[in-house]
């Protein structure tokens, strides 16, 4: 009953022909992002936006899930609804960020492991009530020419393992996020080369821990060279490499993948995510699962440089959040173009 109520999330959120919405930044992350924008870094400024979010008319023509934080899926809506009744009864199925954060690891200076197992049980427990139906953890990566460790590799594929696990039994449908990071300067190849080495520890650790794939999502990064890489290919190369990859190290049952951006601009997340998909038609049933996005810079950020803390561009930071959506809503067809682009 429980793998059936699983799968059936899984697949309302990736086989509709719709993507994720991550609006689950953690509070500092989010303030972060607001100090940037010149906001001011409050709770009524967060609930305001995340109001401003998940209010966007029409949104749930191209979003099926929204990724909440924890702070947001306590709160309500001006009006007073909570944020997971006003998605759901939206038709967006709400989600919650249970990891708490990254930190750094004992004994491997620069590297990172994911924390957030301690208590789950009784958190997810508590999500559910509150209407979540899926979960997200993030494990992050850092990598050049002597990272990531595999110790490093290791321990966090285990933290996702134990937590997809936990909330299986739950009910809620894991989605499964060890991002291979941006920065540094190292080439495509060697992106590919630590993430398929990364994906490939990961899906042993769900296995041995009996993670049922089938309600299970991916989200992973595509397959890029660093930020600051001298070479930056187009958009079929990437959209190459990233499948390959995949199709390399990630298991045909997996309900789907939704990729996050990790940094990357909105058009060219939503140029690559598009190649993805257009090859993935081109092929037939080679690929197997759906390609979609989980994004959230690649798809907020103009909405939130817009809005600037200021009631008064709501409606068009809205409009901004949901031409982004359209735009990556097309590229899951291989539709998106530079006309609807400047649309
Ligand atoms: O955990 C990170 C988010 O879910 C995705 O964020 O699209 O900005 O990388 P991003």
């Amino acid at each position: 009953m429980k793998n059936r109520q699983l799968t059936d999330t899984a697949q309302a959120l990736v086989c509709g022909g719709r993507g994720l919405l991550a609006m689950d930044e953690s509070n500092g992350t989010c303030n972060k992002r607001f100090a940037a924008a010149g906001i001011t870094q409050t709770e009524p400024f967060r609930r305001a936006y995340r109001e401003l979010l998940a209010t966007t008319p029409n949104l749930s023509t191209c979003i099926s899930g929204a990724i909440l934080y924890d702070e947001t899926i306590r709160q309500r809506t001006a009006e007073g609804v909570p944020f997971a009744t006003l998605l759901t009864e939206a038709g967006i199925i709400p989600g919650i960020k249970v990891d708490i954060g990254a930190k750094e690891m004992a004994g491997h200076p620069s590297e990172a492991i994911t924390g957030g197992l301690d208590g789950l049980r009784e958190r997810l427990a508590d999500y559910w009530s509150m209407g979540a139906r899926f979960a997200k953890w993030r494990a992050v990566i850092a990598l050049d020419d002597r990272l990531p460790t595999a110790a490093c590799i290791a321990a966090n594929a285990e933290a996702l393992a134990g937590y997809a696990a936990l909330c299986q039994e739950a009910g809620l449908v894991p989605i499964v996020e060890p991002e291979v990071l941006m920065a540094g300067d190292h080439d495509l190849e060697r992106c590919r080369l630590v993430t398929e080495t990364v994906l490939h520890t990961v899906f042993d650790a769900l296995y041995e821990q009996g993670v049922m794939l089938e309600g299970l999502i991916l989200k992973p990064n595509m397959i890029l060279p660093g930020l600051a890489c001298p070479i930056q290919p187009a958009a079929d190369v990437i959209a190459e490499a990233t499948v390959t990859s995949l199709l390399r190290v990630v298991p045909a049952a997996v309900a789907g993948i939704a990729f996050l951006s990790g940094g990357q601009s909105g058009e060219l997340a939503s140029e690559r995510l598009n190649a993805m998909n257009i090859k993935a038609k081109a092929s037939g049933s080679r690929i197997p699962w759906p390609l979609v996005f989980s994004f959230a810079r690649a798809i907020q950020r103009p909405a939130l440089e817009i809005w600037k803390g200021q009631a008064v561009n709501t409606a068009h930071a809205q409009q901004a959040l949901y031409h982004r959506a359209r735009c990556n809503h097309a590229a899951l067809r291989g539709e998106y173009s530079a006309a609807l682009e400047a649309a």
